[in-house]
């Protein structure tokens, strides 16, 4: 059977200064809003504080996948969850109690992500997958848009594919996704593709939202 394809566009490279306007833009083609939070200390890069998240959150005519880069994310992923995103996703290199702030999420009603990090092995999370609704492989370093896709992130997809086997948990993939490298992600196993600068830098971010699903879907 296919594999269902999802196409988180990114607003990280979008304009801040008109948002809802930004995310009509690509809202009638996309599965989901990816929200990167950013603190300055897990990364070296800030984004928004969660006043400014809750809001864009409440906002939103798309449901909301935050992609939270914070050193304290035990603390604060269940208040996203609470906020009304669809999806939280946290990672692994920085919660101190990985299967507690899952489980928080999902008691939310929100789906638990868990991401990895270039450096981080999915071998290591093994024995949480119960906990995990969607497995996040960064494919850059966290904390900015606009970086080169690292392809020697295609093994571990492919691994963390295999690994899920037939559960139902979402895979996705986050950096550097675009026109060129939506298809090796998705040969590997991906199926849920965040893409900020090729979709918020195109003419047309609807018919790019769509080109990047055509190419996931020929997978
Ligand atoms: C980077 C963020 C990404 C970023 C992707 O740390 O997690 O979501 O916005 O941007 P592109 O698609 O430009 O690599
Ligand atoms: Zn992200």
């Amino acid at each position: 059977m296919a594999r269902e394809i999802r196409i988180t566009p990114s607003i990280l490279n979008a304009d801040f200064s008109r948002l809802q306007e930004e995310i009509g833009k690509i809202s009638a083609v996309s599965d989901l809003l990816h929200l990167d939070v950013m603190d300055n200390v897990f990364v070296p890069n800030f984004t928004f504080d969660f006043d400014s998240a809750s809001k864009i959150i409440k906002e939103s005519s798309l449901e909301v996948d935050a992609h939270l880069m914070v050193a304290d994310v035990d603390h604060i992923a269940p208040d996203y969850a609470q906020a009304g995103c669809a999806s939280v996703t946290i990672h692994a290199e920085a919660t101190k109690d990985i299967v507690g702030t899952l489980r928080e999420i999902r008691k939310v009603g929100s789906r638990s992500g868990l991401a990895l990090k270039p450096a981080s092995q999915i071998e290591d999370y093994v024995d949480v997958i119960d906990e995990v609704d969607m497995f996040l492989i960064m494919t850059v370093e966290p904390g900015f848009g606009g970086q080169k896709f690292m392809t020697d992130m295609l093994s571990k997809i492919s691994r963390t594919r295999a690994i899920i086997g037939s559960r139902p948990i979402w895979l996705q993939v986050d950096g550097g996704i675009s026109l060129q490298t939506i298809e090796i992600a998705a040969d590997a196993g991906a199926d849920t593709f965040v893409a900020g600068s090729a979709v918020f830098s195109a003419q047309d971010p609807a018919a790019m939202v769509a080109s990047l699903r055509e190419l996931a879907c020929k997978s």
